[in-house]
C-alpha cells in the first residue's frame, strides 16, 4: 500500500515523472510474471506500486495512457504452446481488502437484485497458483489449458496429465450421490449425458504444496542445481515446461473451484430459439458463458464444489458455506492469522454468491463478475520511502540504523519505522535515503527492509553515513576487527547506561515493580541515578519531587526496590546485560557456579568475581551451548575495571542472591536438563510463568525445536514448531499433562 498523503505534494511535473517510472517498474515486472514466470519482487510489492500509480492517475486523469498497466486486464500468452481458446472467458476475480470493501460490495449487489433475496454466500481459500482450465468430452480429459489473456490460452496438456491430482477418466457418480447434494432429476440427467456424450469443463488452480517446494529444494541444493524462488513460480514454471518429464518431477497439484457444464436440452432449445433480456449482460464477452448459470441445473455454489469432488477432482476441505457477510468475516479473519499452518500459499478468500440464478441478473463488469470477490489477505509486503535513517545506541554499544519511513500498511498494521540492523545491511541493500523499497512485515516479525527499488530514483537520494560520533553522547565510534557492528566507545555513554538501567529493572532481570524505562530516564535525567548501585539507595524524597510521583507511589518503588535486593542468580547475571548472554545462558552459568561453588548458597558478589575470573573461556566453553564468541564475553566482561567496581558497589549496598539449584536437582530430576519448547497460548499460565516453572525445576527452554527437543509444550494455536516437532517425532504435550508433570 502507498502513503496516501505523498502523492498530494507533487506538481504535475512531478507526478509525470514518477508515473512513467512506476509504469516502467510494473511493465518490468508483469512480463517477469506473466510471461517469464519469473518473480523477483513480491505479489503484495507489485501491489503496492500499482495502487500509487493508480492514485496518482486518479489525481491526474489526463496522465492516463491506454497503455498503462493501469488499464490492462492480463498478460499475453506463450508463444511456446499450441493456442486454445476457451469456451467461456478465463475472468479475474475484483479485490476487497477490508471489511468495508466487503459490506460495499454487498450493497451494490442488493442494489442489482430485488430485496426479497437474502444474499448468502460460499467461501473458498484463494490458492495462489496458476489457473488452469480443463476439458473432458465423453469423461475422458481431452484438453487442458492455462488462462492466457483470458479468451485464448496455452494448451498445457501433456504437463497436466502428469499431475495425479487430475482425473484422466471422470467418475460417474451413482444417481444416489447427486440427490443427496440437492440435485433434481434434470440436472441428473443432464450430467450423466454430459459425462457419456458431452463436453464438461473444470477450472481450477494447479499449486505446488509448501512442503514438497521445501523437499524440492533441499535437493537441487544437494545436487547443486538453482533453487525454486517460491511455490507459485514453481508450479507456474513446471506447468510451461516443454519437457513433461521435467514437470512430472515437481509434483504438482490442483484444485477445482469451478464447473462448466453443458446446458441442459431444455435450455438449450430455449437459448437457441430467443435470448431473453435477463440474459443480456454487460459484458458481451460473458454472455455465452453466463446462460449457463440461469440454468435449471445446480443451484448453488456448494453444488459445484461437490459435484466436482464426485467426479473425481480434489477440492479445499476448507471451503465453508456462509450464511451472511459476518460469517465470511471469521472464516476470512480465521484463515489470514492461520495461513501459516496450510501447506499451499494462500492470498485471500475467493467470496461467492451462493446462489447460481442470481448470477446472470448481477452480469459482469470489465475483468471481472459482480458476484464474487477476492477478499485478499493483508499483504505481507508493501513499498514505500525511506525519509531518513537514525542510529539508536543499544544496551551494548552497538550502533543500529533505523529507517524512519513515509507511514505504510502491511500486514495488517501501520509501521514508519524498520531495522537496517548495521552496516554491512545497507550496503547490501545499496540503500539511500529518498530511495522506494519493499518492506515485509510477516506474522508478528519485527518489520524489515528488504529490497531498495532504485530505478525509481529521482536523483534526490542521499547516502546513508556512519555518523562521525555517538549520537547521544559525542564518544568515539570503534568497530572491533571481525565484528560487523559499529559501538559506542565511551563506557558512560547516556544511552548505553540507561539501557542497562532499564534491562537491570525489566522482568526477565530483576523485576523491580514500577520501575519502567519512563521512570529510569527521569532519574537519569536529574542525575539522580547513574549506574545500577543507585537504585539502592534512593529514598521516597529522591523521588517524590519528579514528574508521576506522589507520597505512595514514591514509597511503594523504595520498598519494591529493597525487596528485590536479593534475586536468584540466573536474574542477577541476566540483569548484568553482559554481550550473548540471554535468560538460558545466565541460568546455565548461575547451575555451573551452584555446583561448583562450595559457599554457595551463601555465596556472595565476590565469590562470584573470583570464579568468573577464575574460570577461562576454555573452560566456559566446555558447558553445553557456550560457543566461543559468548565464553569471550563472559570473560572480558568479568576483566573490566569497570564491570568490577560496579559488582563490589552492589555487593556494599547489600544486593546478592538466593536459592541453590543443587535443591531442584534433588527435588524434580525428570526434569533435569531436559529441553522444552513452548508454542501457542496456555490457558492457565502466561509463558513467563511457564518458563520460570521449567527452570525451576532443572529444565531448560529453547525456542527452536530440534530432536534434541525432550518436550514441546503447545498451548492454543500453535505456530510452526509445532509443525516441526510433529515431524521430528518429538513428545509434544498439551497444557493439561505439562500442568499435571509440574505440579
Ligand atoms: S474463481 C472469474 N475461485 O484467482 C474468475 N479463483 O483473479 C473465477 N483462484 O485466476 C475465478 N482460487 O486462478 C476462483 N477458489 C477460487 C480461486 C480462484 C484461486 C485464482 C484463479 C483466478 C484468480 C482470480
Amino acid at each position: 500500500m502507498f502513503c496516501v498523503v505523498c502523492y498530494m505534494f507533487m506538481d504535475k511535473q512531478q507526478a509525470k515523472k514518477r508515473i512513467e517510472k512506476l509504469r516502467e517498474e510494473i511493465n518490468h515486472h508483469r512480463y517477469l510474471y506473466h510471461v517469464l514466470d519469473k518473480q523477483e519482487i513480491s505479489d503484495g510489492a507489485l501491489d503496492s506500486l500499482k495502487n500509487e500509480l493508480f492514485k496518482l492517475e486518479q489525481a491526474y486523469p489526463n496522465l492516463i495512457t491506454l497503455d498503462s498497466p493501469t488499464q490492462r486486464v492480463a498478460g499475453k500468452p506463450l508463444d511456446k504452446f499450441k493456442k486454445v481458446r476457451h469456451s467461456v472467458p478465463m475472468m479475474s476475480l475484483f479485490d476487497a481488502f477490508n471489511s468495508e470493501d466487503m459490506r460495499d460490495w454487498e450493497k451494490r449487489l442488493y442494489s442489482l437484485i430485488s430485496r426479497e433475496f437474502r444474499l448468502d454466500y460460499y467461501c473458498e481459500l484463494k490458492l495462489d497458483g496458476l489457473a488452469a482450465s480443463l476439458r473432458y468430452k465423453k469423461g475422458v480429459f481431452a484438453q487442458g489449458a492455462t488462462r492466457g489473456d483470458g479468451v485464448i490460452g496455452e494448451d498445457i496438456t501433456q504437463n497436466l496429465r502428469t499431475i495425479e491430482a487430475i482425473p484422466l477418466v471422470l467418475r460417474r457418480p451413482k444417481k444416489g450421490q447427486l440427490t443427496k447434494i440437492g440435485l433434481a432429476k434434470d440436472a441428473i440427467i443432464n450430467i450423466q449425458t454430459a459425462l457419456e456424450k458431452g463436453t464438461i469443463e473444470v477450472r481450477g488452480e494447479v499449486i505446488m504444496a509448501k512442503t514438497v517446494f521445501g523437499k524440492l529444494n533441499k535437493k537441487y541444493k544437494k545436487q547443486g542445481r538453482a533453487l525454486l524462488a517460491n511455490p507459485r513460480n514453481a508450479a507456474a514454471g513446471s506447468i510451461r515446461q516443454l519437457d513433461a518429464k521435467l514437470a512430472a518431477e515437481r509434483q504438482l497439484d490442483y484444485y477445482v473451484y469451478d464447473l462448466i457444464l453443458p446446458l441442459s436440452p431444455r435450455l438449450a432449445m430455449a437459448s437457441a430459439k430467443r435470448a431473453t433480456p435477463s440474459m443480456v449482460l454487460s459484458s458481451p464477452r460473458l454472455r455465452s458463458g453466463q446462460a449457463r448459470e440461469r440454468g435449471d441445473l445446480l443451484q448453488k455454489q456448494e453444488q459445484k464444489i461437490e459435484l466436482a469432488k464426485l467426479l473425481g477432482f480434489k477440492v479445499l476441505k476448507y471451503n465453508k458455506y456462509c450464511k451472511n457477510i459476518e460469517k465470511v468475516f471469521k472464516f476470512h479473519d480465521h484463515w489470514e492469522k492461520n495461513r501459516d499452518k496450510l501447506d499451499f500459499q494462500c492470498d485471500g478468500v475467493a467470496v461467492k454468491v451462493n446462489k447460481l440464478a442470481l448470477w446472470p441478473r448481477l452480469g459482469a463488469v470489465g475483468k471481472g463478475p459482480r458476484y464474487m470477490m477476492a477478499y485478499k489477505f493483508a499483504a505481507e509486503q508493501a513499498t514505500t520511502k525511506v525519509k531518513d535513517v537514525v542510529w539508536q545506541v543499544g544496551r551494548t554499544g552497538a550502533l543500529t540504523p533505523i529507517a524512519i519511513l513515509n507511514p505504510v500498511r502491511v500486514g495488517g498494521v501501520t509501521i514508519s519505522h524498520a531495522t537496517l540492523h548495521n552496516m554491512d545491511e545497507i550496503q547490501r541493500l545499496s540503500l539511500k535515503i529518498g530511495d522506494t523499497v519493499i518492506i515485509e512485515r510477516a506474522g508478528d516479525v519485527i518489520p524489515k527492509v528488504i529490497k531498495a527499488l532504485p530505478k525509481l530514483r529521482d536523483g534526490d537520494e542521499r547516502d546513508i553515513r556512519l555518523p562521525a560520533e555517538c549520537p547521544v553522547c559525542g564518544g568515539k565510534i570503534d568497530k572491533a576487527p571481525g565484528e560487523v557492528a559499529y559501538r559506542c566507545a565511551n563506557k558512560n555513554c547516556y544511552a548505553v547506561n540507561l539501557r542497562k538501567l532499564i534491562h537491570w529493572a525489566s522482568k526477565g532481570a530483576l523485576d523491580i515493580e514500577g520501575l519502567g524505562p519512563k521512570i529510569i530516564e527521569q532519574l537519569v535525567k536529574e542525575g539522580i541515578v547513574g549506574d545500577l548501585s543507585d537504585f539502592y539507595t534512593l529514598k521516597k524524597g529522591d523521588l517524590k519531587p519528579l514528574e508521576r510521583f506522589a507520597e505512595k507511589s514514591a514509597e511503594n518503588l523504595v520498598k519494591a526496590i529493597q525487596d528485590r535486593k536479593r534475586v536468584k542468580l540466573e536474574r542477577f547475571i541476566y540483569g548484568l546485560g553482559i554481550r550473548h548472554v540471554g535468560e538460558e545462558t545466565a541460568l546455565l552459568l548461575a547451575k555451573n557456579f551452584s555446583v561448583y561453588n562450595i559457599t554457595y548458597p551463601k555465596s556472595k558478589i565476590s565469590d562470584l568475581i573470583f570464579y568468573f575470573k577464575g574460570i577461562k573461556p576454555e573452560s566456559l566453553e566446555a558447558m553445553e551451548d557456550v560457543g566461543p564468541i559468548v565464553a569471550k564475553s563472559i570473560s572480558d566482561w568479568f576483566y573490566n575495571q569497570h564491570n568490577l567496581e560496579l559488582l563490589e558497589k552492589l555487593e556494599k549496598k547489600g544486593v546478592g542472591f538466593i536459592e541453590d539449584y543443587r535443591e531442584y536437582i534433588k527435588k524434580s530430576p525428570k526434569f533435569q536438563n531436559k529441553k522444552f519448547v513452548l508454542t501457542g497460548t496456555l490457558n492457565s499460565l502466561t509463558r513467563y510463568e511457564a518458563k520460570r516453572k521449567i527452570r525451576e525445576l532443572g529444565g531448560n527452554i529453547s525456542s527452536a525445536v530440534s530432536k534434541n527437543t525432550n518436550f514441546v509444550v503447545a498451548g492454543i494455536d500453535p505456530g510452526i514448531k509445532y509443525d516441526k516437532a510433529k515431524k521430528l517425532g518429538v513428545n509434544i504435550i498439551d497444557e493439561k499433562e505439562f500442568l499435571e508433570i509440574i505440579k
